[in-house]
C-alpha cells in the first residue's frame, strides 16, 4: 500500500497535457480489436484500467502490439475462447463494455475484477443482455464474477433507468452482434464517446433525443484513432489552479466533448476565471486548450442533466466547494454511491478531515464554504479520484498531509503525482 505525503508548494502554473482519455481508450481498444484489419491507436492511456482491456481483448486471441507507452496498434477479428478468466481490475468500464461483446459470442467467458468490482451493480447490464438472448451467471444480486455463454442475440429496445454510459455502450456493443435493431434510451444523457466512435468505425447509428439506434449488420473497419486528453484528469489541475492563489496554468490537448464539460460549467457557475483556445476536432472528439486562472469562488446548485456530464468530477467540484463563499448543494448524484467507492460518503469523509463543513445527503452533498481547510491523515478508500482530490486538497492548505492507499491513482493517472509537484514547483 504506497502513501503520499504532501505539503503546499507554490500556485500552479505552466503548461502541462493531462493524459489519454481513459473512456475513449477503452473503447479505442475494443472497437480495434472488434474491427476488420488494422487500428493504430495513439495517445493511449497506458494506465492499469485500459491495460487490463488490453490483456483481455489479447486473452481473446487478438494481437496488440505496443509500439510505445502510448501508442498501440491492435489487429482487429474474431474472438475466441478465452483459456481464462479475464481480470478487468477496478474498471467498472472495462467489465461492462466487455460484457456487451462477450454476449455476443459463441463461447464461455468469465469476467472478474478488484473487490470494488465485485461490489459494483451489474444487474443494470445483465437483465437486458439476457432478453437478448445471452446466458449470464453471476453472484447474488447479478454481482461479479459474470460467466457469459452468448449466443445468436436479439436486438432489445431498452430504457434504461440510469444515465449510465456503460450501460449503453455494453447494450450497443451487444447489438453489433445481434440480429434487428437495438435502441437505449436514457433518461438523461451520458457521455456519447461510444456513439462517435462506432460511427467513425462505420456502424450505422442514429439519435433521436435521447435514444440511440443502431443498425443491424454494421461492418466495422480499423482506422486511427487519436485518444484527446482526459477532462476527467485535468479538473484536479483545474481546482487547484482556481483555489491557489497567484496559480495560471494551461492545460493543452484535454477532451472538450459536451457530455463531459459539466465540470468547466459547474466552475464557471461558481465564477471561474477560464478560457479556451485553439479548439479543434481529432478521431470525431473536440478538443483544446484550457487557461485557468486563480479565483475567489461562490456556492451554487447542481443537478439535473448536469450531473452525468461531470459523473466523476463530483469530488473535485465539492473540493471547489469547500475553497468558495457561501454554500454549494449538488443533487441527483445517487450513481455516486456505486462508483470505484460510495463517493458521497469518501468525498465527505475527506474533505471532513481536513476541516470542510459537508453533509452527504440521500442523493448528493451540500458544502458550506468557507471554513479554513488544514492537513490531515487520510486515505483514498481505493478510489483513485478520491486520492486525486485529496492531494490537491493537500496542496491547497498549510501543513503536511497524508494519504494512505494512493497506489490505486494508477488506475486512472499513473503520472499524476509527477504532473503535480511539476506544475506547483
Ligand atoms: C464511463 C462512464 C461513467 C464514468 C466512468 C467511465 C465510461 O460511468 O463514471 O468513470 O467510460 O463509459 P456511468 O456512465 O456508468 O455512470
Amino acid at each position: 500500500m504506497s502513501q503520499w505525503t504532501i505539503r503546499r508548494t507554490g500556485p500552479f502554473q505552466g503548461e502541462i497535457a493531462p493524459p489519454g482519455d481513459k473512456s475513449i481508450s477503452h473503447r479505442a481498444a475494443i472497437l480495434g480489436a472488434l474491427a476488420s484489419g488494422e487500428t493504430r491507436v495513439t495517445n493511449f492511456l497506458p494506465s492499469d484500467d485500459c491495460q487490463r482491456t488490453v490483456q483481455a481483448l489479447k486473452l481473446l486471441g487478438r494481437p496488440v502490439e505496443r509500439i510505445s507507452e502510448t501508442e498501440l496498434v491492435i489487429h482487429g477479428g474474431e474472438l475466441a475462447e478465452p483459456q481464462m478468466s479475464l481480470d478487468l481490475g477496478n474498471s467498472g468500464t472495462g467489465m461492462r463494455l466487455m460484457a456487451g461483446i462477450l454476449a455476443g459470442q459463441p463461447f464461455l467467458s468469465i469476467l472478474t475484477g478488484d473487490a470494488s468490482v465485485r461490489r459494483r451493480p451489474m444487474k443494470r447490464i445483465c437483465d437486458p443482455l439476457r432478453k437478448m438472448g445471452a446466458t449470464i451467471l453471476a453472484r447474488t444480486g447479478d454481482l461479479a464474477p459474470l460467466a457469459i455463454r452468448g449466443c445468436g442475440l436479439q436486438g432489445i429496445d431498452h430504457e434504461s433507468p440510469v444515465a449510465s454510459a456503460q450501460v449503453k455502450s455494453c447494450l450497443l456493443l451487444a447489438g453489433l452482434f445481434a440480429e434487428g435493431e437495438t435502441a437505449v434510451t436514457e433518461p438523461l444523457l451520458s457521455r456519447d464517446h461510444t456513439e462517435r466512435m462506432l460511427k467513425s468505425f462505420g456502424a450505422q447509428l442514429t439519435r433521436d433525443g435521447l435514444t440511440v439506434r443502431l443498425r443491424p449488420g454494421s461492418q466495422l473497419s480499423g482506422r486511427e484513432v487519436h485518444v484527446p486528453g482526459d477532462i476527467s484528469s485535468a479538473a484536479f489541475f483545474v481546482v487547484g489552479a482556481i483555489i491557489n492563489p497567484g496559480s495560471h496554468l494551461r492545460l493543452t490537448n484535454v477532451g472538450l466533448n459536451p457530455t463531459r464539460t459539466g465540470i468547466l460549467d459547474a466552475l464557471r457557475q461558481m465564477g471561474a476565471d477560464m478560457s479556451i483556445e485553439d479548439q479543434h476536432e481529432v478521431s470525431g472528439e473536440p478538443v483544446g486548450t484550457l487557461v485557468v486562472k486563480a479565483c475567489t469562488l461562490h456556492g451554487a446548485e447542481f443537478g439535473g442533466e448536469m450531473i452525468p456530464r461531470m459523473v466523476d468530477e463530483v469530488p473535485v467540484l465539492a473540493l471547489a466547494a469547500a475553497f468558495a463563499e457561501g454554500e454549494t448543494v449538488i443533487r441527483n448524484a445517487e450513481e455516486l454511491a456505486v462508483k470505484e467507492s460510495d463517493r458521497l460518503s469518501t468525498v465527505s469523509d475527506t474533505l471532513r478531515a481536513m476541516g470542510a463543513r459537508v453533509e452527504r445527503t440521500s442523493d448528493g452533498l451540500i458544502i458550506r464554504g468557507g471554513a479554513e481547510l488544514h492537513a490531515a491523515s487520510v486515505q483514498s478508500f481505493g478510489d483513485h479520484r478520491i486520492a486525486m482530490m485529496a492531494a490537491i486538497a493537500a496542496k491547497s492548505v498549510a501543513g503536511e498531509t497524508q494519504i494512505e492507499g494512493t497506489g490505486c491513482v494508477a488506475t486512472s493517472f499513473p503520472d499524476f503525482r509527477d504532473l503535480l509537484e511539476q506544475a506547483t514547483a
